[in-house]
């Protein structure tokens, strides 16, 4: 049977990755000689994007980029996966955002930001992007808090369906974005929203009790990394535990997760299977290096689950 195509609206960062293999990270005043490095396109909106076209979703981006050679390359990334980009635009006054990435022998991750463009998106720019209709808003964190609470509040206004990645981690008034659909952060960055700790899943129950309580969020949908995913649906809660990989590189697994948990829940309704399906979305892209060269297909997650012997 033919899939149905979900039209999503991302706005979001983008971001050139320099990424930098390890066998673990320096401690403070040492030098420590690395493995290899490479350029790789990032940023938490951009992976959001090519993640939800891989997975077979018509996908606008609205983002800002630099005047250089990295927004370029970038931008004819997201083309090359058939994402529209009319609306990802240059800020002449900026650099394009940049991460620095050190990925350690664990697969473990540190990452530092600079924005860059990324904060220079405007509300004009997202006024522009709402002529079009869409299935769902997808929106994170790693731009303006202004241009999150107006992407929310015109989404709103038109009906169409918000999900929140809350990363990367800061306080954020929850208050300012009523009516999301899915309210989805990573442990660090439930801590930094509503100041609870999720090590177990009696901790997540609790702070997606709080995060729903400070949000009115439908669903919250908690990532755990190695133990998976806590969904809570108005009361209840269930952790549907990830998948047993090889970890290379943890980076963008989340934004895999949230793209997948969103053109899932879109096509079929099913919010806890759409949660098992983006764990399989996130597993993959942890044995994978890189944010977006990590990101797997639609027929990439259907055959993780052939082998695995599950119906996602
Ligand atoms: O979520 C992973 C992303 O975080 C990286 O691609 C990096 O650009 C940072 O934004």
């Amino acid at each position: 049977m033919m899939e149905r195509t979900p039209a999503i609206l991302v706005v979001g960062s983008i971001n050139m990755d320099l990424v930098l293999q390890t066998e673990r990270a320096p401690l403070a005043g040492e030098s420590f000689i690395g493995r290899e490095y490479g350029y790789v396109p990032g940023g938490k909106g951009a992976n959001q994007a090519v993640a939800a076209a891989r997975l077979g979703a018509d996908v606008t981006f609205v983002g800002k980029i630099g005047a250089d050679a990295h927004g370029t390359k970038l931008k004819e990334r997201l083309q090359e996966q058939g994402i529209s980009t009319e609306s990802l635009t240059v800020d002449q006054g900026s650099q394009t955002g940049l991460a620095v990435i050190m990925v350690e022998a664990s697969g473990q991750n540190r990452i530092i930001v600079y924005p860059g463009a990324n904060m220079a998106i405007g509300e004009r720019d997202v006024e522009r992007a709402f002529e079009r209709p869409y299935d769902a808003v997808m929106t994170n964190l790693e731009i303006p808090q202004p241009i999150v609470v107006e992407v929310c509040r015109r989404a709103r206004e038109k009906g169409i369906p918000v999900v929140l990645d809350a990363g990367p981690a800061q306080p954020f008034d929850l208050g300012q974005v009523p009516g999301l659909e899915i309210l989805t952060p990573n442990e660090t960055e439930t801590l930094a929203l509503v100041g609870r700790e999720c090590g177990t899943a009696e901790e997540a129950e609790a702070a997606a009790q709080a995060l729903a309580a400070a949000s009115g969020a439908r669903f919250v949908v908690i990532k755990m990394g190695r133990q998976g995913a806590l969904l809570y649906d108005e009361g209840t809660a269930r952790l549907l535990p990830a998948f047993d990989v090889e970890a290379v590189d943890t980076t963008a697994a989340g934004d895999a997760f949230t793209a997948a948990v969103t053109v899932h829940y879109l096509r079929h309704g099913d919010l806890a299977r759409a949660v098992q399906y983006a764990n399989a979305a996130g597993a993959l892209a942890v044995t994978r290096l890189g944010a977006q060269p990590s990101l797997p297909t639609a027929d990439e997650v259907k055959q993780f689950a052939r082998e695995r012997d599950i119906d996602l």
